[in-house]
């Protein structure tokens, strides 16, 4: 594997263990080589027009409500905090910005210099070099040329709602650090110096030795549903120095304001700085969406005063291996270990807390509510594997994060579809390509945790809800068109559902923005709202949205052309190009993942189906998540996709990892089954890549040891076995992974017969 674009095998060798400077032993501890293999810059996009990236490398413990990073350039929609390609940090950002497409909200910046102090974004940035940069998961430690001499290293830990930094200033004089409390904030990518200037606060208290404030900058505020405005939203910080200050400012507007220790308003920042003889501070830093108080109790209940940045990074670095260490791969390679490994992190960021001291704040309602909560759902992304990935491998935070969302109901009106802090009407972008869609998939995530015995949540709540998004049009349905990322208007939820997929199956193109994917995407989720609904043993409306999503579908089968075509009012065609959203016909041809069998028929049988999944493949319309119909076909093609898109560098794991669904995606493929249809409890079967794959289930009693001999170099499943008995069908159901015990694949060079019947005749064996 390893770097396969010539032209960034120098950001591919700056990226790789060997010449990248090691994490310090204290930071190595406890033992763990999963751990260790995880490199949070491999899929930061770099430079590469082809990976919009994104992933940052930030350092916190799994869904942690905040996440610190390096800052590199101002973060916007479509520009994260850090880009490897950058030579200068200009601060250290608690941020909660989730993905590259979403704003930030409520973040703080801390911003070490010396000398004179550079209060202005562009005037603070250090030069570094990634040769003096480590980052893992957590510890990061980066040296930087202070502005008038010397160096400034810096190293950072964090726990959920609190970061720890320490700053060591060698050879400088006049050592401070800045607080930045607000900013201009960039409302959208479309154009940078279009801005907002929210008005946050800020205090120095130089007797207990903090900067405290608030920030309600939320970029995303703009496409927030109008009834549901989070107009009290704030983020708020408290940090705490371990060093006396010895003068301190307010910086308001780039003014400085001398000994002043109070201000409001925009674009302001506090700054305190140190005796000159000064070497090493350490500030913790609490986060809170409550208030400052909050933020104070935070830091004191995660990182008490006196706890060292090695305590810290230890707490967090437990955190991560009692999750990494739970899958150990034989025959892997050391690049396809930091491929698998790093992905398993991504899983593991989204959706994060933001419950503070068993409350947290509520965008929906405004207020402040007791119970656990979740935010940074990208639920059009991570519906299709990621949500899997975390049932198997965050089991114990599944109920919570569906209660989370049930509350969003109760206090929204609605589900979430993408929740940053509250709703947004954002809408699929590259609709498809690896899993985003439209549509209310909450109710494909509630259904999942239902059939794979999930416990612990409101489960007639929830019902009620995904029976809403079933039946419910959003206000003004018949005269809104929703187009991406819509302003002023309200929920988004299943528009359309009245200008015609009621009444006559489909959503009118001459009446909606994406048409086609909605009719595809509302179908699909009919079907996992009749699967809740058999599992609440509630018979009538499982047939009734049963049918509906193994009707629809045809309904805008044009079977002429052979391929999905969005249709009008009028019931007329609306030509194949209308009705998506950067994807096409090709690849939503595919998403009828409830209706396999359908598709199979619908595309002529088995064999002219075969041949349409080869003209798809071979004609670059790939889409990863779609394999089916002969075993073998599908098996080659995923080892194809798998290792020319995803390798350890800093532009593999591509795209901007949509809150860990592309990850999902290739770690599913690396050990041998994906859950095709979310919502069945089955998984599909692939190719295995290793020789061996060794999983410890979270609640598991027992082992789930996946043998394939030889694998790295076989692509083809010659036989599986499942606990000694032989199986000709390629699935796997979710009881028998999480119970534990063996499968055994018999891996061959050659394609082999192995289950490759029809997938139509395998799925009615089954
Ligand atoms: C980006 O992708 C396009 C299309 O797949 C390809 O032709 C091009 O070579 C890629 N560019 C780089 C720099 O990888
Ligand atoms: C990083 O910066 C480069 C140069 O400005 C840009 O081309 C690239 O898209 C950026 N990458 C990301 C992930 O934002
Ligand atoms: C301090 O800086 C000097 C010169 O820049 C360098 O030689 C020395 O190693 C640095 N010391 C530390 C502790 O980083
Ligand atoms: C700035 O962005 C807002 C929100 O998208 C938009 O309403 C406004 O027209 C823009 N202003 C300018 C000057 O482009
Ligand atoms: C700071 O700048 C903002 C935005 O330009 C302006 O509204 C405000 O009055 C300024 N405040 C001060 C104290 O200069
Ligand atoms: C500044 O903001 C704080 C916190 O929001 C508030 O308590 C205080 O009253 C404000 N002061 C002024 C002068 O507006
Ligand atoms: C630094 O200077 C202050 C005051 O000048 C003095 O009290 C303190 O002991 C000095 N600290 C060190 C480490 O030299
Ligand atoms: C919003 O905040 C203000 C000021 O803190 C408070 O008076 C008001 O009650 C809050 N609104 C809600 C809905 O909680
Ligand atoms: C619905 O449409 C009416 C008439 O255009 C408008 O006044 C109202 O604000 C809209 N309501 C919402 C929630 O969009
Ligand atoms: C549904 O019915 C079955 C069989 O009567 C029963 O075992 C199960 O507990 C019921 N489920 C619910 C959620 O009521
Ligand atoms: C849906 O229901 C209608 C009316 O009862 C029936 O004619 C049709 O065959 C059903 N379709 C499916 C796919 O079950
Ligand atoms: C199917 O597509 C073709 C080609 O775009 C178009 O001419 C025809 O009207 C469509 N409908 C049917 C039912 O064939």
């Amino acid at each position: 594997m390893g770097c396969l674009r010539s032209s960034f095998l120098l950001l591919c060798a700056l990226v790789s263990t060997s010449s990248q400077k090691s994490v310090p032993s204290a930071y190595l501890e406890p033992e763990s080589k999963a751990v260790d293999y995880v490199n949070p810059l491999i899929g930061n996009g770099g430079d590469s027009p082809n990976n919009s990236g994104g992933m940052i490398p930030s350092t916190a413990p799994p869904f942690a409500m905040t996440r610190w990073v390096a800052q590199t350039r101002q973060n916007y929609v479509s520009v994260t905090p850090y880009n490897y390609s950058d030579t200068t940090i200009h601060g250290f950002q608690g941020t909660h910005q989730p993905a590259i497409w979403m704003g930030e909200s409520g973040q703080v910046i801390l911003s070490p210099g010396a000398g004179q102090v550079q209060p202005t974004f562009e005037d603070r940035g250090m030069n570094f070099n990634h040769e003096n940069e480590v980052a893992s998961v957590n510890y990061y430690s980066v040296e930087m040329d202070a502005l008038e001499g010397g160096t400034v290293f810096a190293e950072q830990s964090a726990t959920s709602r609190v970061g720890h930094l320490r700053f060591t200033f060698n050879d400088t004089s006049d050592p401070y650090i800045l607080v930045e409390a607000t900013r201009a904030s960039v409302m959208g990518s479309a154009d940078p110096s279009n801005v907002t200037y929210p008005i946050g606060s800020i205090f120095i208290d130089s007797d207990a030795q903090e900067i405290t404030g608030s920030n309600p900058e939320r970029q995303d505020f703009i496409i927030e549903p109008i009834s549901t405005p989070a107009k009290n939203w704030s983020g708020y910080f408290c940090a705490r120095f371990d060093q006396p200050f010895s003068a301190w400012a307010v910086v308001h507007n780039g003014t400085v304001f001398d000994g002043e220790s109070q201000g409001n308003g925009t674009t302001l920042s506090g700054y305190v700085k140190f005796e000159s003889n000064l070497t090493t501070v350490n500030v913790r830093v609490g986060v809170s969406f409550i208030s400052i108080d909050q933020a104070r109790k935070n830091l004191e209940a995660e990182i008490p005063d006196g706890t060292t940045l090695e305590e810290t990074a230890k707490v967090t670095r437990v955190a991560w291996a009692e999750k990494l260490d739970r899958i150990q791969l034989e025959g892997a390679t050391s690049d396809e270990m930091q491929t698998f490994y790093t992905g398993f992190f991504h899983t593991l960021q989204y959706p994060y807390e933001q419950d503070e001291g068993g409350r947290y704040y509520s965008g929906y309602d405004d207020s402040v509510h007791v119970g656990s909560s979740y935010t940074g759902y990208s639920n059009w992304d991570t519906f299709r594997a990621e949500w899997a990935w975390i049932i198997l491998f965050a089991p114990e935070r599944v109920p919570s994060m569906v209660q989370s969302m049930i509350q969003d109901y109760k206090e929204g009106g609605w589900l979430p579809m993408w929740k940053n802090i509250i709703e947004t009407n954002i809408m699929a972008r590259i609709a498809a390509m690896y899993g985003r869609t439209v549509g209310t998939h909450a109710d494909s995530l509630v259904a999942e945790a239902a059939i794979k015995g999930m416990t612990g949540f409101d489960f007639e709540t929830a019902w009620d809800a995904v029976y809403k998004d079933a039946t419910v049009p959003p206000v003004n349905d018949t005269t809104t068109i929703y187009y991406d990322r819509q302003e002023d208007v309200d929920y988004e939820v299943r528009a359309g559902l009245t200008s015609l997929y009621e009444e006559r199956g489909w959503v009118a193109n001459d009446i909606h923005d994406e048409s086609a994917s909605r009719t595809l995407d509302y179908s699909y989720d009919d079907y996992a709202v009749s699967i809740l609904a058999e599992f609440l043993n509630k018979t009538s409306e499982a047939a009734f949205f049963r049918n509906r999503s193994m009707t629809n579908p045809w309904l805008i089968f044009n079977a002429t052309s052979g391929f999905m075509e969005a249709r009008n009012s009028s019931g007329a065609w609306a030509g194949s190009a209308a009705g998506w959203t950067e994807g096409d016909e090709w690849v939503y041809t595919f998403d009828v993942i409830q209706d396999v069998p359908g598709l199979i028929q619908h595309k002529g049988g088995n064999n002219s189906f075969v041949t349409f999944l080869d003209e798809y493949f071979d004609g670059g319309h790939n889409d990863p998540t779609n394999e089916a119909g002969a075993a073998s076909k599908g098996q080659v093609r995923i080892r194809q996709i798998a290792q020319s898109i995803y390798n350890n560098s800093v532009n593999g794991l591509p795209g901007n990892d949509d809150c860990g669904q592309m990850s999902a995606w290739y770690l599913f493929s690396c050990v041998g089954f994906y859950p095709v249809n979310p919502v069945s409890g089955e998984y599909v079967v692939g190719t295995p890549f290793y020789d061996k794959v060794t999983i410890n289930f979270p609640g598991s009693s027992k082992l789930l040891e996946i043998s394939a001999q030889g694998a790295p170099n076989n692509v083809y499943v010659k036989s599986m076995q499942i606990n000694g008995q032989s199986v000709q069908t390629p699935i796997i159901e979710h009881g028998q992974l999480v119970e534990g015990g063996d499968i055994i694949f018999e891996m061959s060079s050659e394609p082999q017969p192995w289950a490759s019947g029809t997938l139509l005749d395998l799925l009615n064996e089954h």
